[in-house]
């Protein structure tokens, strides 16, 4: 064989130490431990920290405002949480409850920023929350929840926050109530300088003594540097400094930036409604136009009818008592039966079952199935409502 290149540097390459790397090798072989080495991947350890099935937490302080409860959760260390998943700006956790012998879960935005849930100690989260109707578990917490209880929480879940990709560099956001919890959150991390939007926060309440965190969204708006505005919105009484009326496409006009932003929309089901007509006027695209779900959906008034719910769950039947306004989750929850929930609004998918036979109602607002779902009967008894006798089959093939 002929060589084309100088063989003769190589031949000084001293092999001896190739020569001994298999008889070193075997012997470090030999001397390790019997069992498999375990190994984890830093893409396993980090979802498993930004996605936690459960998060054990205390209760640190309880803050009082009219109607309404902040609560301070920090890690149950000596339940085994050490520190508080990161999340994105406006993400919700679920509450587990135990109501009466009912149990079920319960979303809840976390109103603080994502700052503070960054770092290896002293992390928290904060609840704002405040007294729905009809909102048994609301009711239940304001009148229960104290500093040092122990709660279990989800990890943080939902899409409702900001993306650069599919947003407008300029957010107008639309608060009613307590739906001012998740833009609180986005102007905490802006101020913080986590996220880099502009964000014009138009507020409604019925009166000035009734705006849910008007002192602490003032002082998160003064260090955000600008990139912040709040803009309350007075339904009940005329105030200087105040608009007055309700949140119109004309105060959105008249507020929102020329070219291009993007509407986020977060309160009551009544504000929803208003909204979807109102919005129509600005011919936004479609995908400029965002709504927190998380949270029971409400289906028209209370009814006295009611039907069987046959429930199929591991091999076994139960019967319940379904009303007609109520979810079959609520059914479901009242009979002390632990159903998987999220963000009870349809959106999630997590409560994804299957309607063996029966008729259920299922809004078009909350209805996050895929067509193949509504093809094949699957559903989600967080927004279907009973219409007849219903059986349905919950964690099939368990
Ligand atoms: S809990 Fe999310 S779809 Fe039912």
């Amino acid at each position: 064989m002929k060589y084309s290149y100088d063989r003769s540097e190589i031949k000084k390459i001293p092999l001896s130490g190739f020569l001994s790397m298999v008889p070193v090798r075997n012997r470090k072989i030999a001397a390790g431990a019997e069992t498999l080495p375990v190994s984890e991947y830093n893409a396993n350890r980090l979802a498993k920290s930004l996605h936690p099935a459960v998060q054990h937490v205390k209760i640190a302080k309880v803050e009082e405002h009219a109607e309404a409860k902040s609560f301070t959760l920090v890690p149950d260390t000596e339940r085994g949480t050490q520190k508080l998943a990161y999340f994105r700006a406006s993400q919700y956790v679920s509450v587990d409850l135990n109501i009466g012998g009912a149990t079920l879960s319960k979303p809840y935005t976390i109103r603080s920023g994502p700052g503070r849930a960054l770092g290896g100690t002293g992390t928290s989260y904060v609840l704002t929350i405040k007294l729905t109707r009809p909102g048994y578990a609301s009711k239940w917490i304001l009148g229960n929840w104290k500093a040092g209880d122990s709660v279990d929480i989800s990890g943080p879940l939902g899409d409702f926050y900001y993306d650069r990709i599919r947003d407008a560099r300029h957010v107008v956001a639309l608060a009613g109530g307590s739906g001012i919890t998740p833009f609180f959150s986005m102007a905490e991390a802006i101020a913080d300088g986590i996220e880099d939007f502009e964000l014009t926060i138009l507020y409604g309440s019925r009166t000035a003594e009734g705006i849910l965190l008007k002192d602490e969204l003032d002082a998160v708006a003064a260090r955000a540097g600008g990139r912040v505005k709040v803009v309350h919105v007075l339904s009940d009484e005329e105030r200087e400094g105040y608009e007055h009326g309700f949140l119109t496409a004309e105060l959105v006009k008249k507020y929102a930036p020329e070219g291009d932003y993007s509407v986020f929309m977060c309160g009551p089901q009544a504000m929803y409604d208003y909204e979807e007509e109102e919005l129509k006027a600005l011919g936004l695209p479609r995908r400029r136009i965002r709504r927190e779900l998380s949270g029971d959906y409400i289906a028209g008034e209370a009814s006295e009818r009611s039907y069987t719910l046959t429930l199929k769950l591991r091999g076994e039947e139960r019967q319940l008592e379904c009303r007609e306004h109520e979810s079959l989750e609520w059914a479901i929850e009242r009979a002390g039966i632990k159903a998987p929930t999220h963000c009870r609004s349809g959106e999630c998918g997590w409560c994804h079952a299957r309607l063996v036979s029966g008729e259920v109602y299922v809004p078009e607002a909350a209805d996050g199935r895929r067509a193949a779902d509504v093809k094949f009967g699957w559903i989600h008894p967080c927004a279907s409502f009973p219409r007849s006798d219903v059986v349905l089959e919950i964690y099939p093939g368990a």
